[in-house]
């Protein structure tokens, strides 16, 4: 069941980028500068490759907004790629601008180029290079941050923040942790935690598997590119039962929870807790010290192709996964409380 549903198209070096995003209460004032700085912070962390030098992302609305604010229509969003003036000939739609210029058929380990090459029948590599990039977050965001202006309707506000870098669990060592790891070309994962506050009881539900919050949440977050595990709350793992669950306890008048392990998640809903959702991200499988793969022409040993890459990217991704779960929520928001204007859905839920 969705309520909040977009696409998203666009390569990562092709014209833009562009999401069609339907279900948005009408009478929800657009911020045009909370989208961008959104985006903003989505280029931004340390560890970050050149491209974040070129582009400076800004998001374009050409459709269901009107001064301002929604109208219930769907909304069209739209991100340039800056890069693409460059790119023009070898990203073109016309068979007359046909060029192996910026082909290339040695697989990336660790990218989709191997699978997505049989399974599509590609012999050009850039072909599954240009859609499985993590480019096409950068439009993410931009609909993850107008999921995040509904969500603010109602008092629900989220953040993000790294936990680890490498072996690294202390903020002051992760730059020197990335730096060590530039210079030897190689790169780097880590660990992050999203928490959205004020969230209402009941969102998802426990009377079918797939209507689970949590199951939602972890198909969103996991499915960031280079997510390998996503946890709701504390990691079970080491606790006992009378120290992992969250007991109950009255505190002026309210019913209250001595501790949050469960993230704010129980039997597939939200409880009124904090939503607490934490990720790994695997070191990025493009570096400078490339690695041994085989050239899909020849059938022969070679290194893989390099191009421009991230060392590290953990803090880009917490935004990414942040923008992620706005939708889950906002999804599920709409879902329980209505989604036709932002007037009824305020009233129903405050
Ligand atoms: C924000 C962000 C930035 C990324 N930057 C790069 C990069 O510069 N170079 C790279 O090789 N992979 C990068 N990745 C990871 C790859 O996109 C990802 O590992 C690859 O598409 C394979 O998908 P999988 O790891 O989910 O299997 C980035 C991922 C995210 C979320």
């Amino acid at each position: 069941m969705e309520k909040f549903r977009f696409l998203t198209s666009g390569e990562s070096h092709g014209k833009c980028l562009t999401a069609i995003i339907e279900g948005v209460p009408s009478g929800l004032e657009i911020d045009i500068d909370f989208i961008n700085s959104e985006l903003h912070r989505r280029q931004q962390g340390y560890g970050r490759g050149d491209r974040m030098k070129l582009e400076s992302d800004t998001v374009e609305i050409t459709s269901g907004v009107r001064f301002g604010k929604t109208i219930g229509s769907p909304i069209t969003l739209s991100v340039k790629n800056r890069d693409f003036e460059n790119w023009q000939k070898v990203m073109s739609v016309s068979p007359s601008d046909q060029t192996d210029d910026k082909a290339f058929s040695v697989y990336r380990p660790g990218h989709a180029d191997y699978a997505g090459s049989i399974k599509y029948n590609q012999q050009d590599l850039r072909n599954i290079l240009e859609r499985s990039s993590a480019r096409k977050t950068a439009i993410e965001v931009a609909v993850g941050a107008v999921a995040k202006l509904i969500l603010k309707q109602i008092g629900i506000t989220g953040s993000s923040e790294v936990t680890q870098i490498g072996a690294a669990c202390c903020p002051d060592k992760f730059h020197q942790e990335i730096d060590l790891t530039r210079e030897k070309g190689d790169s780097i994962g880590g660990k992050f935690v999203v928490i959205y506050k004020n969230i209402p009881v009941g969102l998802g539900s426990h009377v079918h598997w797939d209507r689970g919050i949590d199951g939602r949440l972890a198909q969103a977050v996991m499915s960031i590119p280079a997510i390998k595990a996503v946890e709701i709350g504390d990691n079970p793992l080491g606790f006992c039962g009378s120290e992992y669950h969250d007991e109950f306890e009255i505190k002026d008048g309210e019913i209250c929870r001595t501790s949050n392990h469960a993230g704010g998640i129980e039997g597939g809903m939200t409880n009124g807790q904090d939503l607490v959702i934490s990720a790994v991200m695997k070191p990025i499988p493009t570096m400078m010290k490339s690695l041994e793969s085989i050239d899909l022409k020849t059938n022969q040993k070679a290194q893989a192709h390099y191009e421009r890459s991230d060392v590290c990217a953990v803090e880009s991704c917490a935004v990414v996964a942040e923008a992620r779960v706005a939708w889950v929520i906002a999804n599920e928001i709409l879902l329980k409380y209505g989604s036709d204007s932002i007037e009824e859905l305020k009233s129903r839920v405050l």
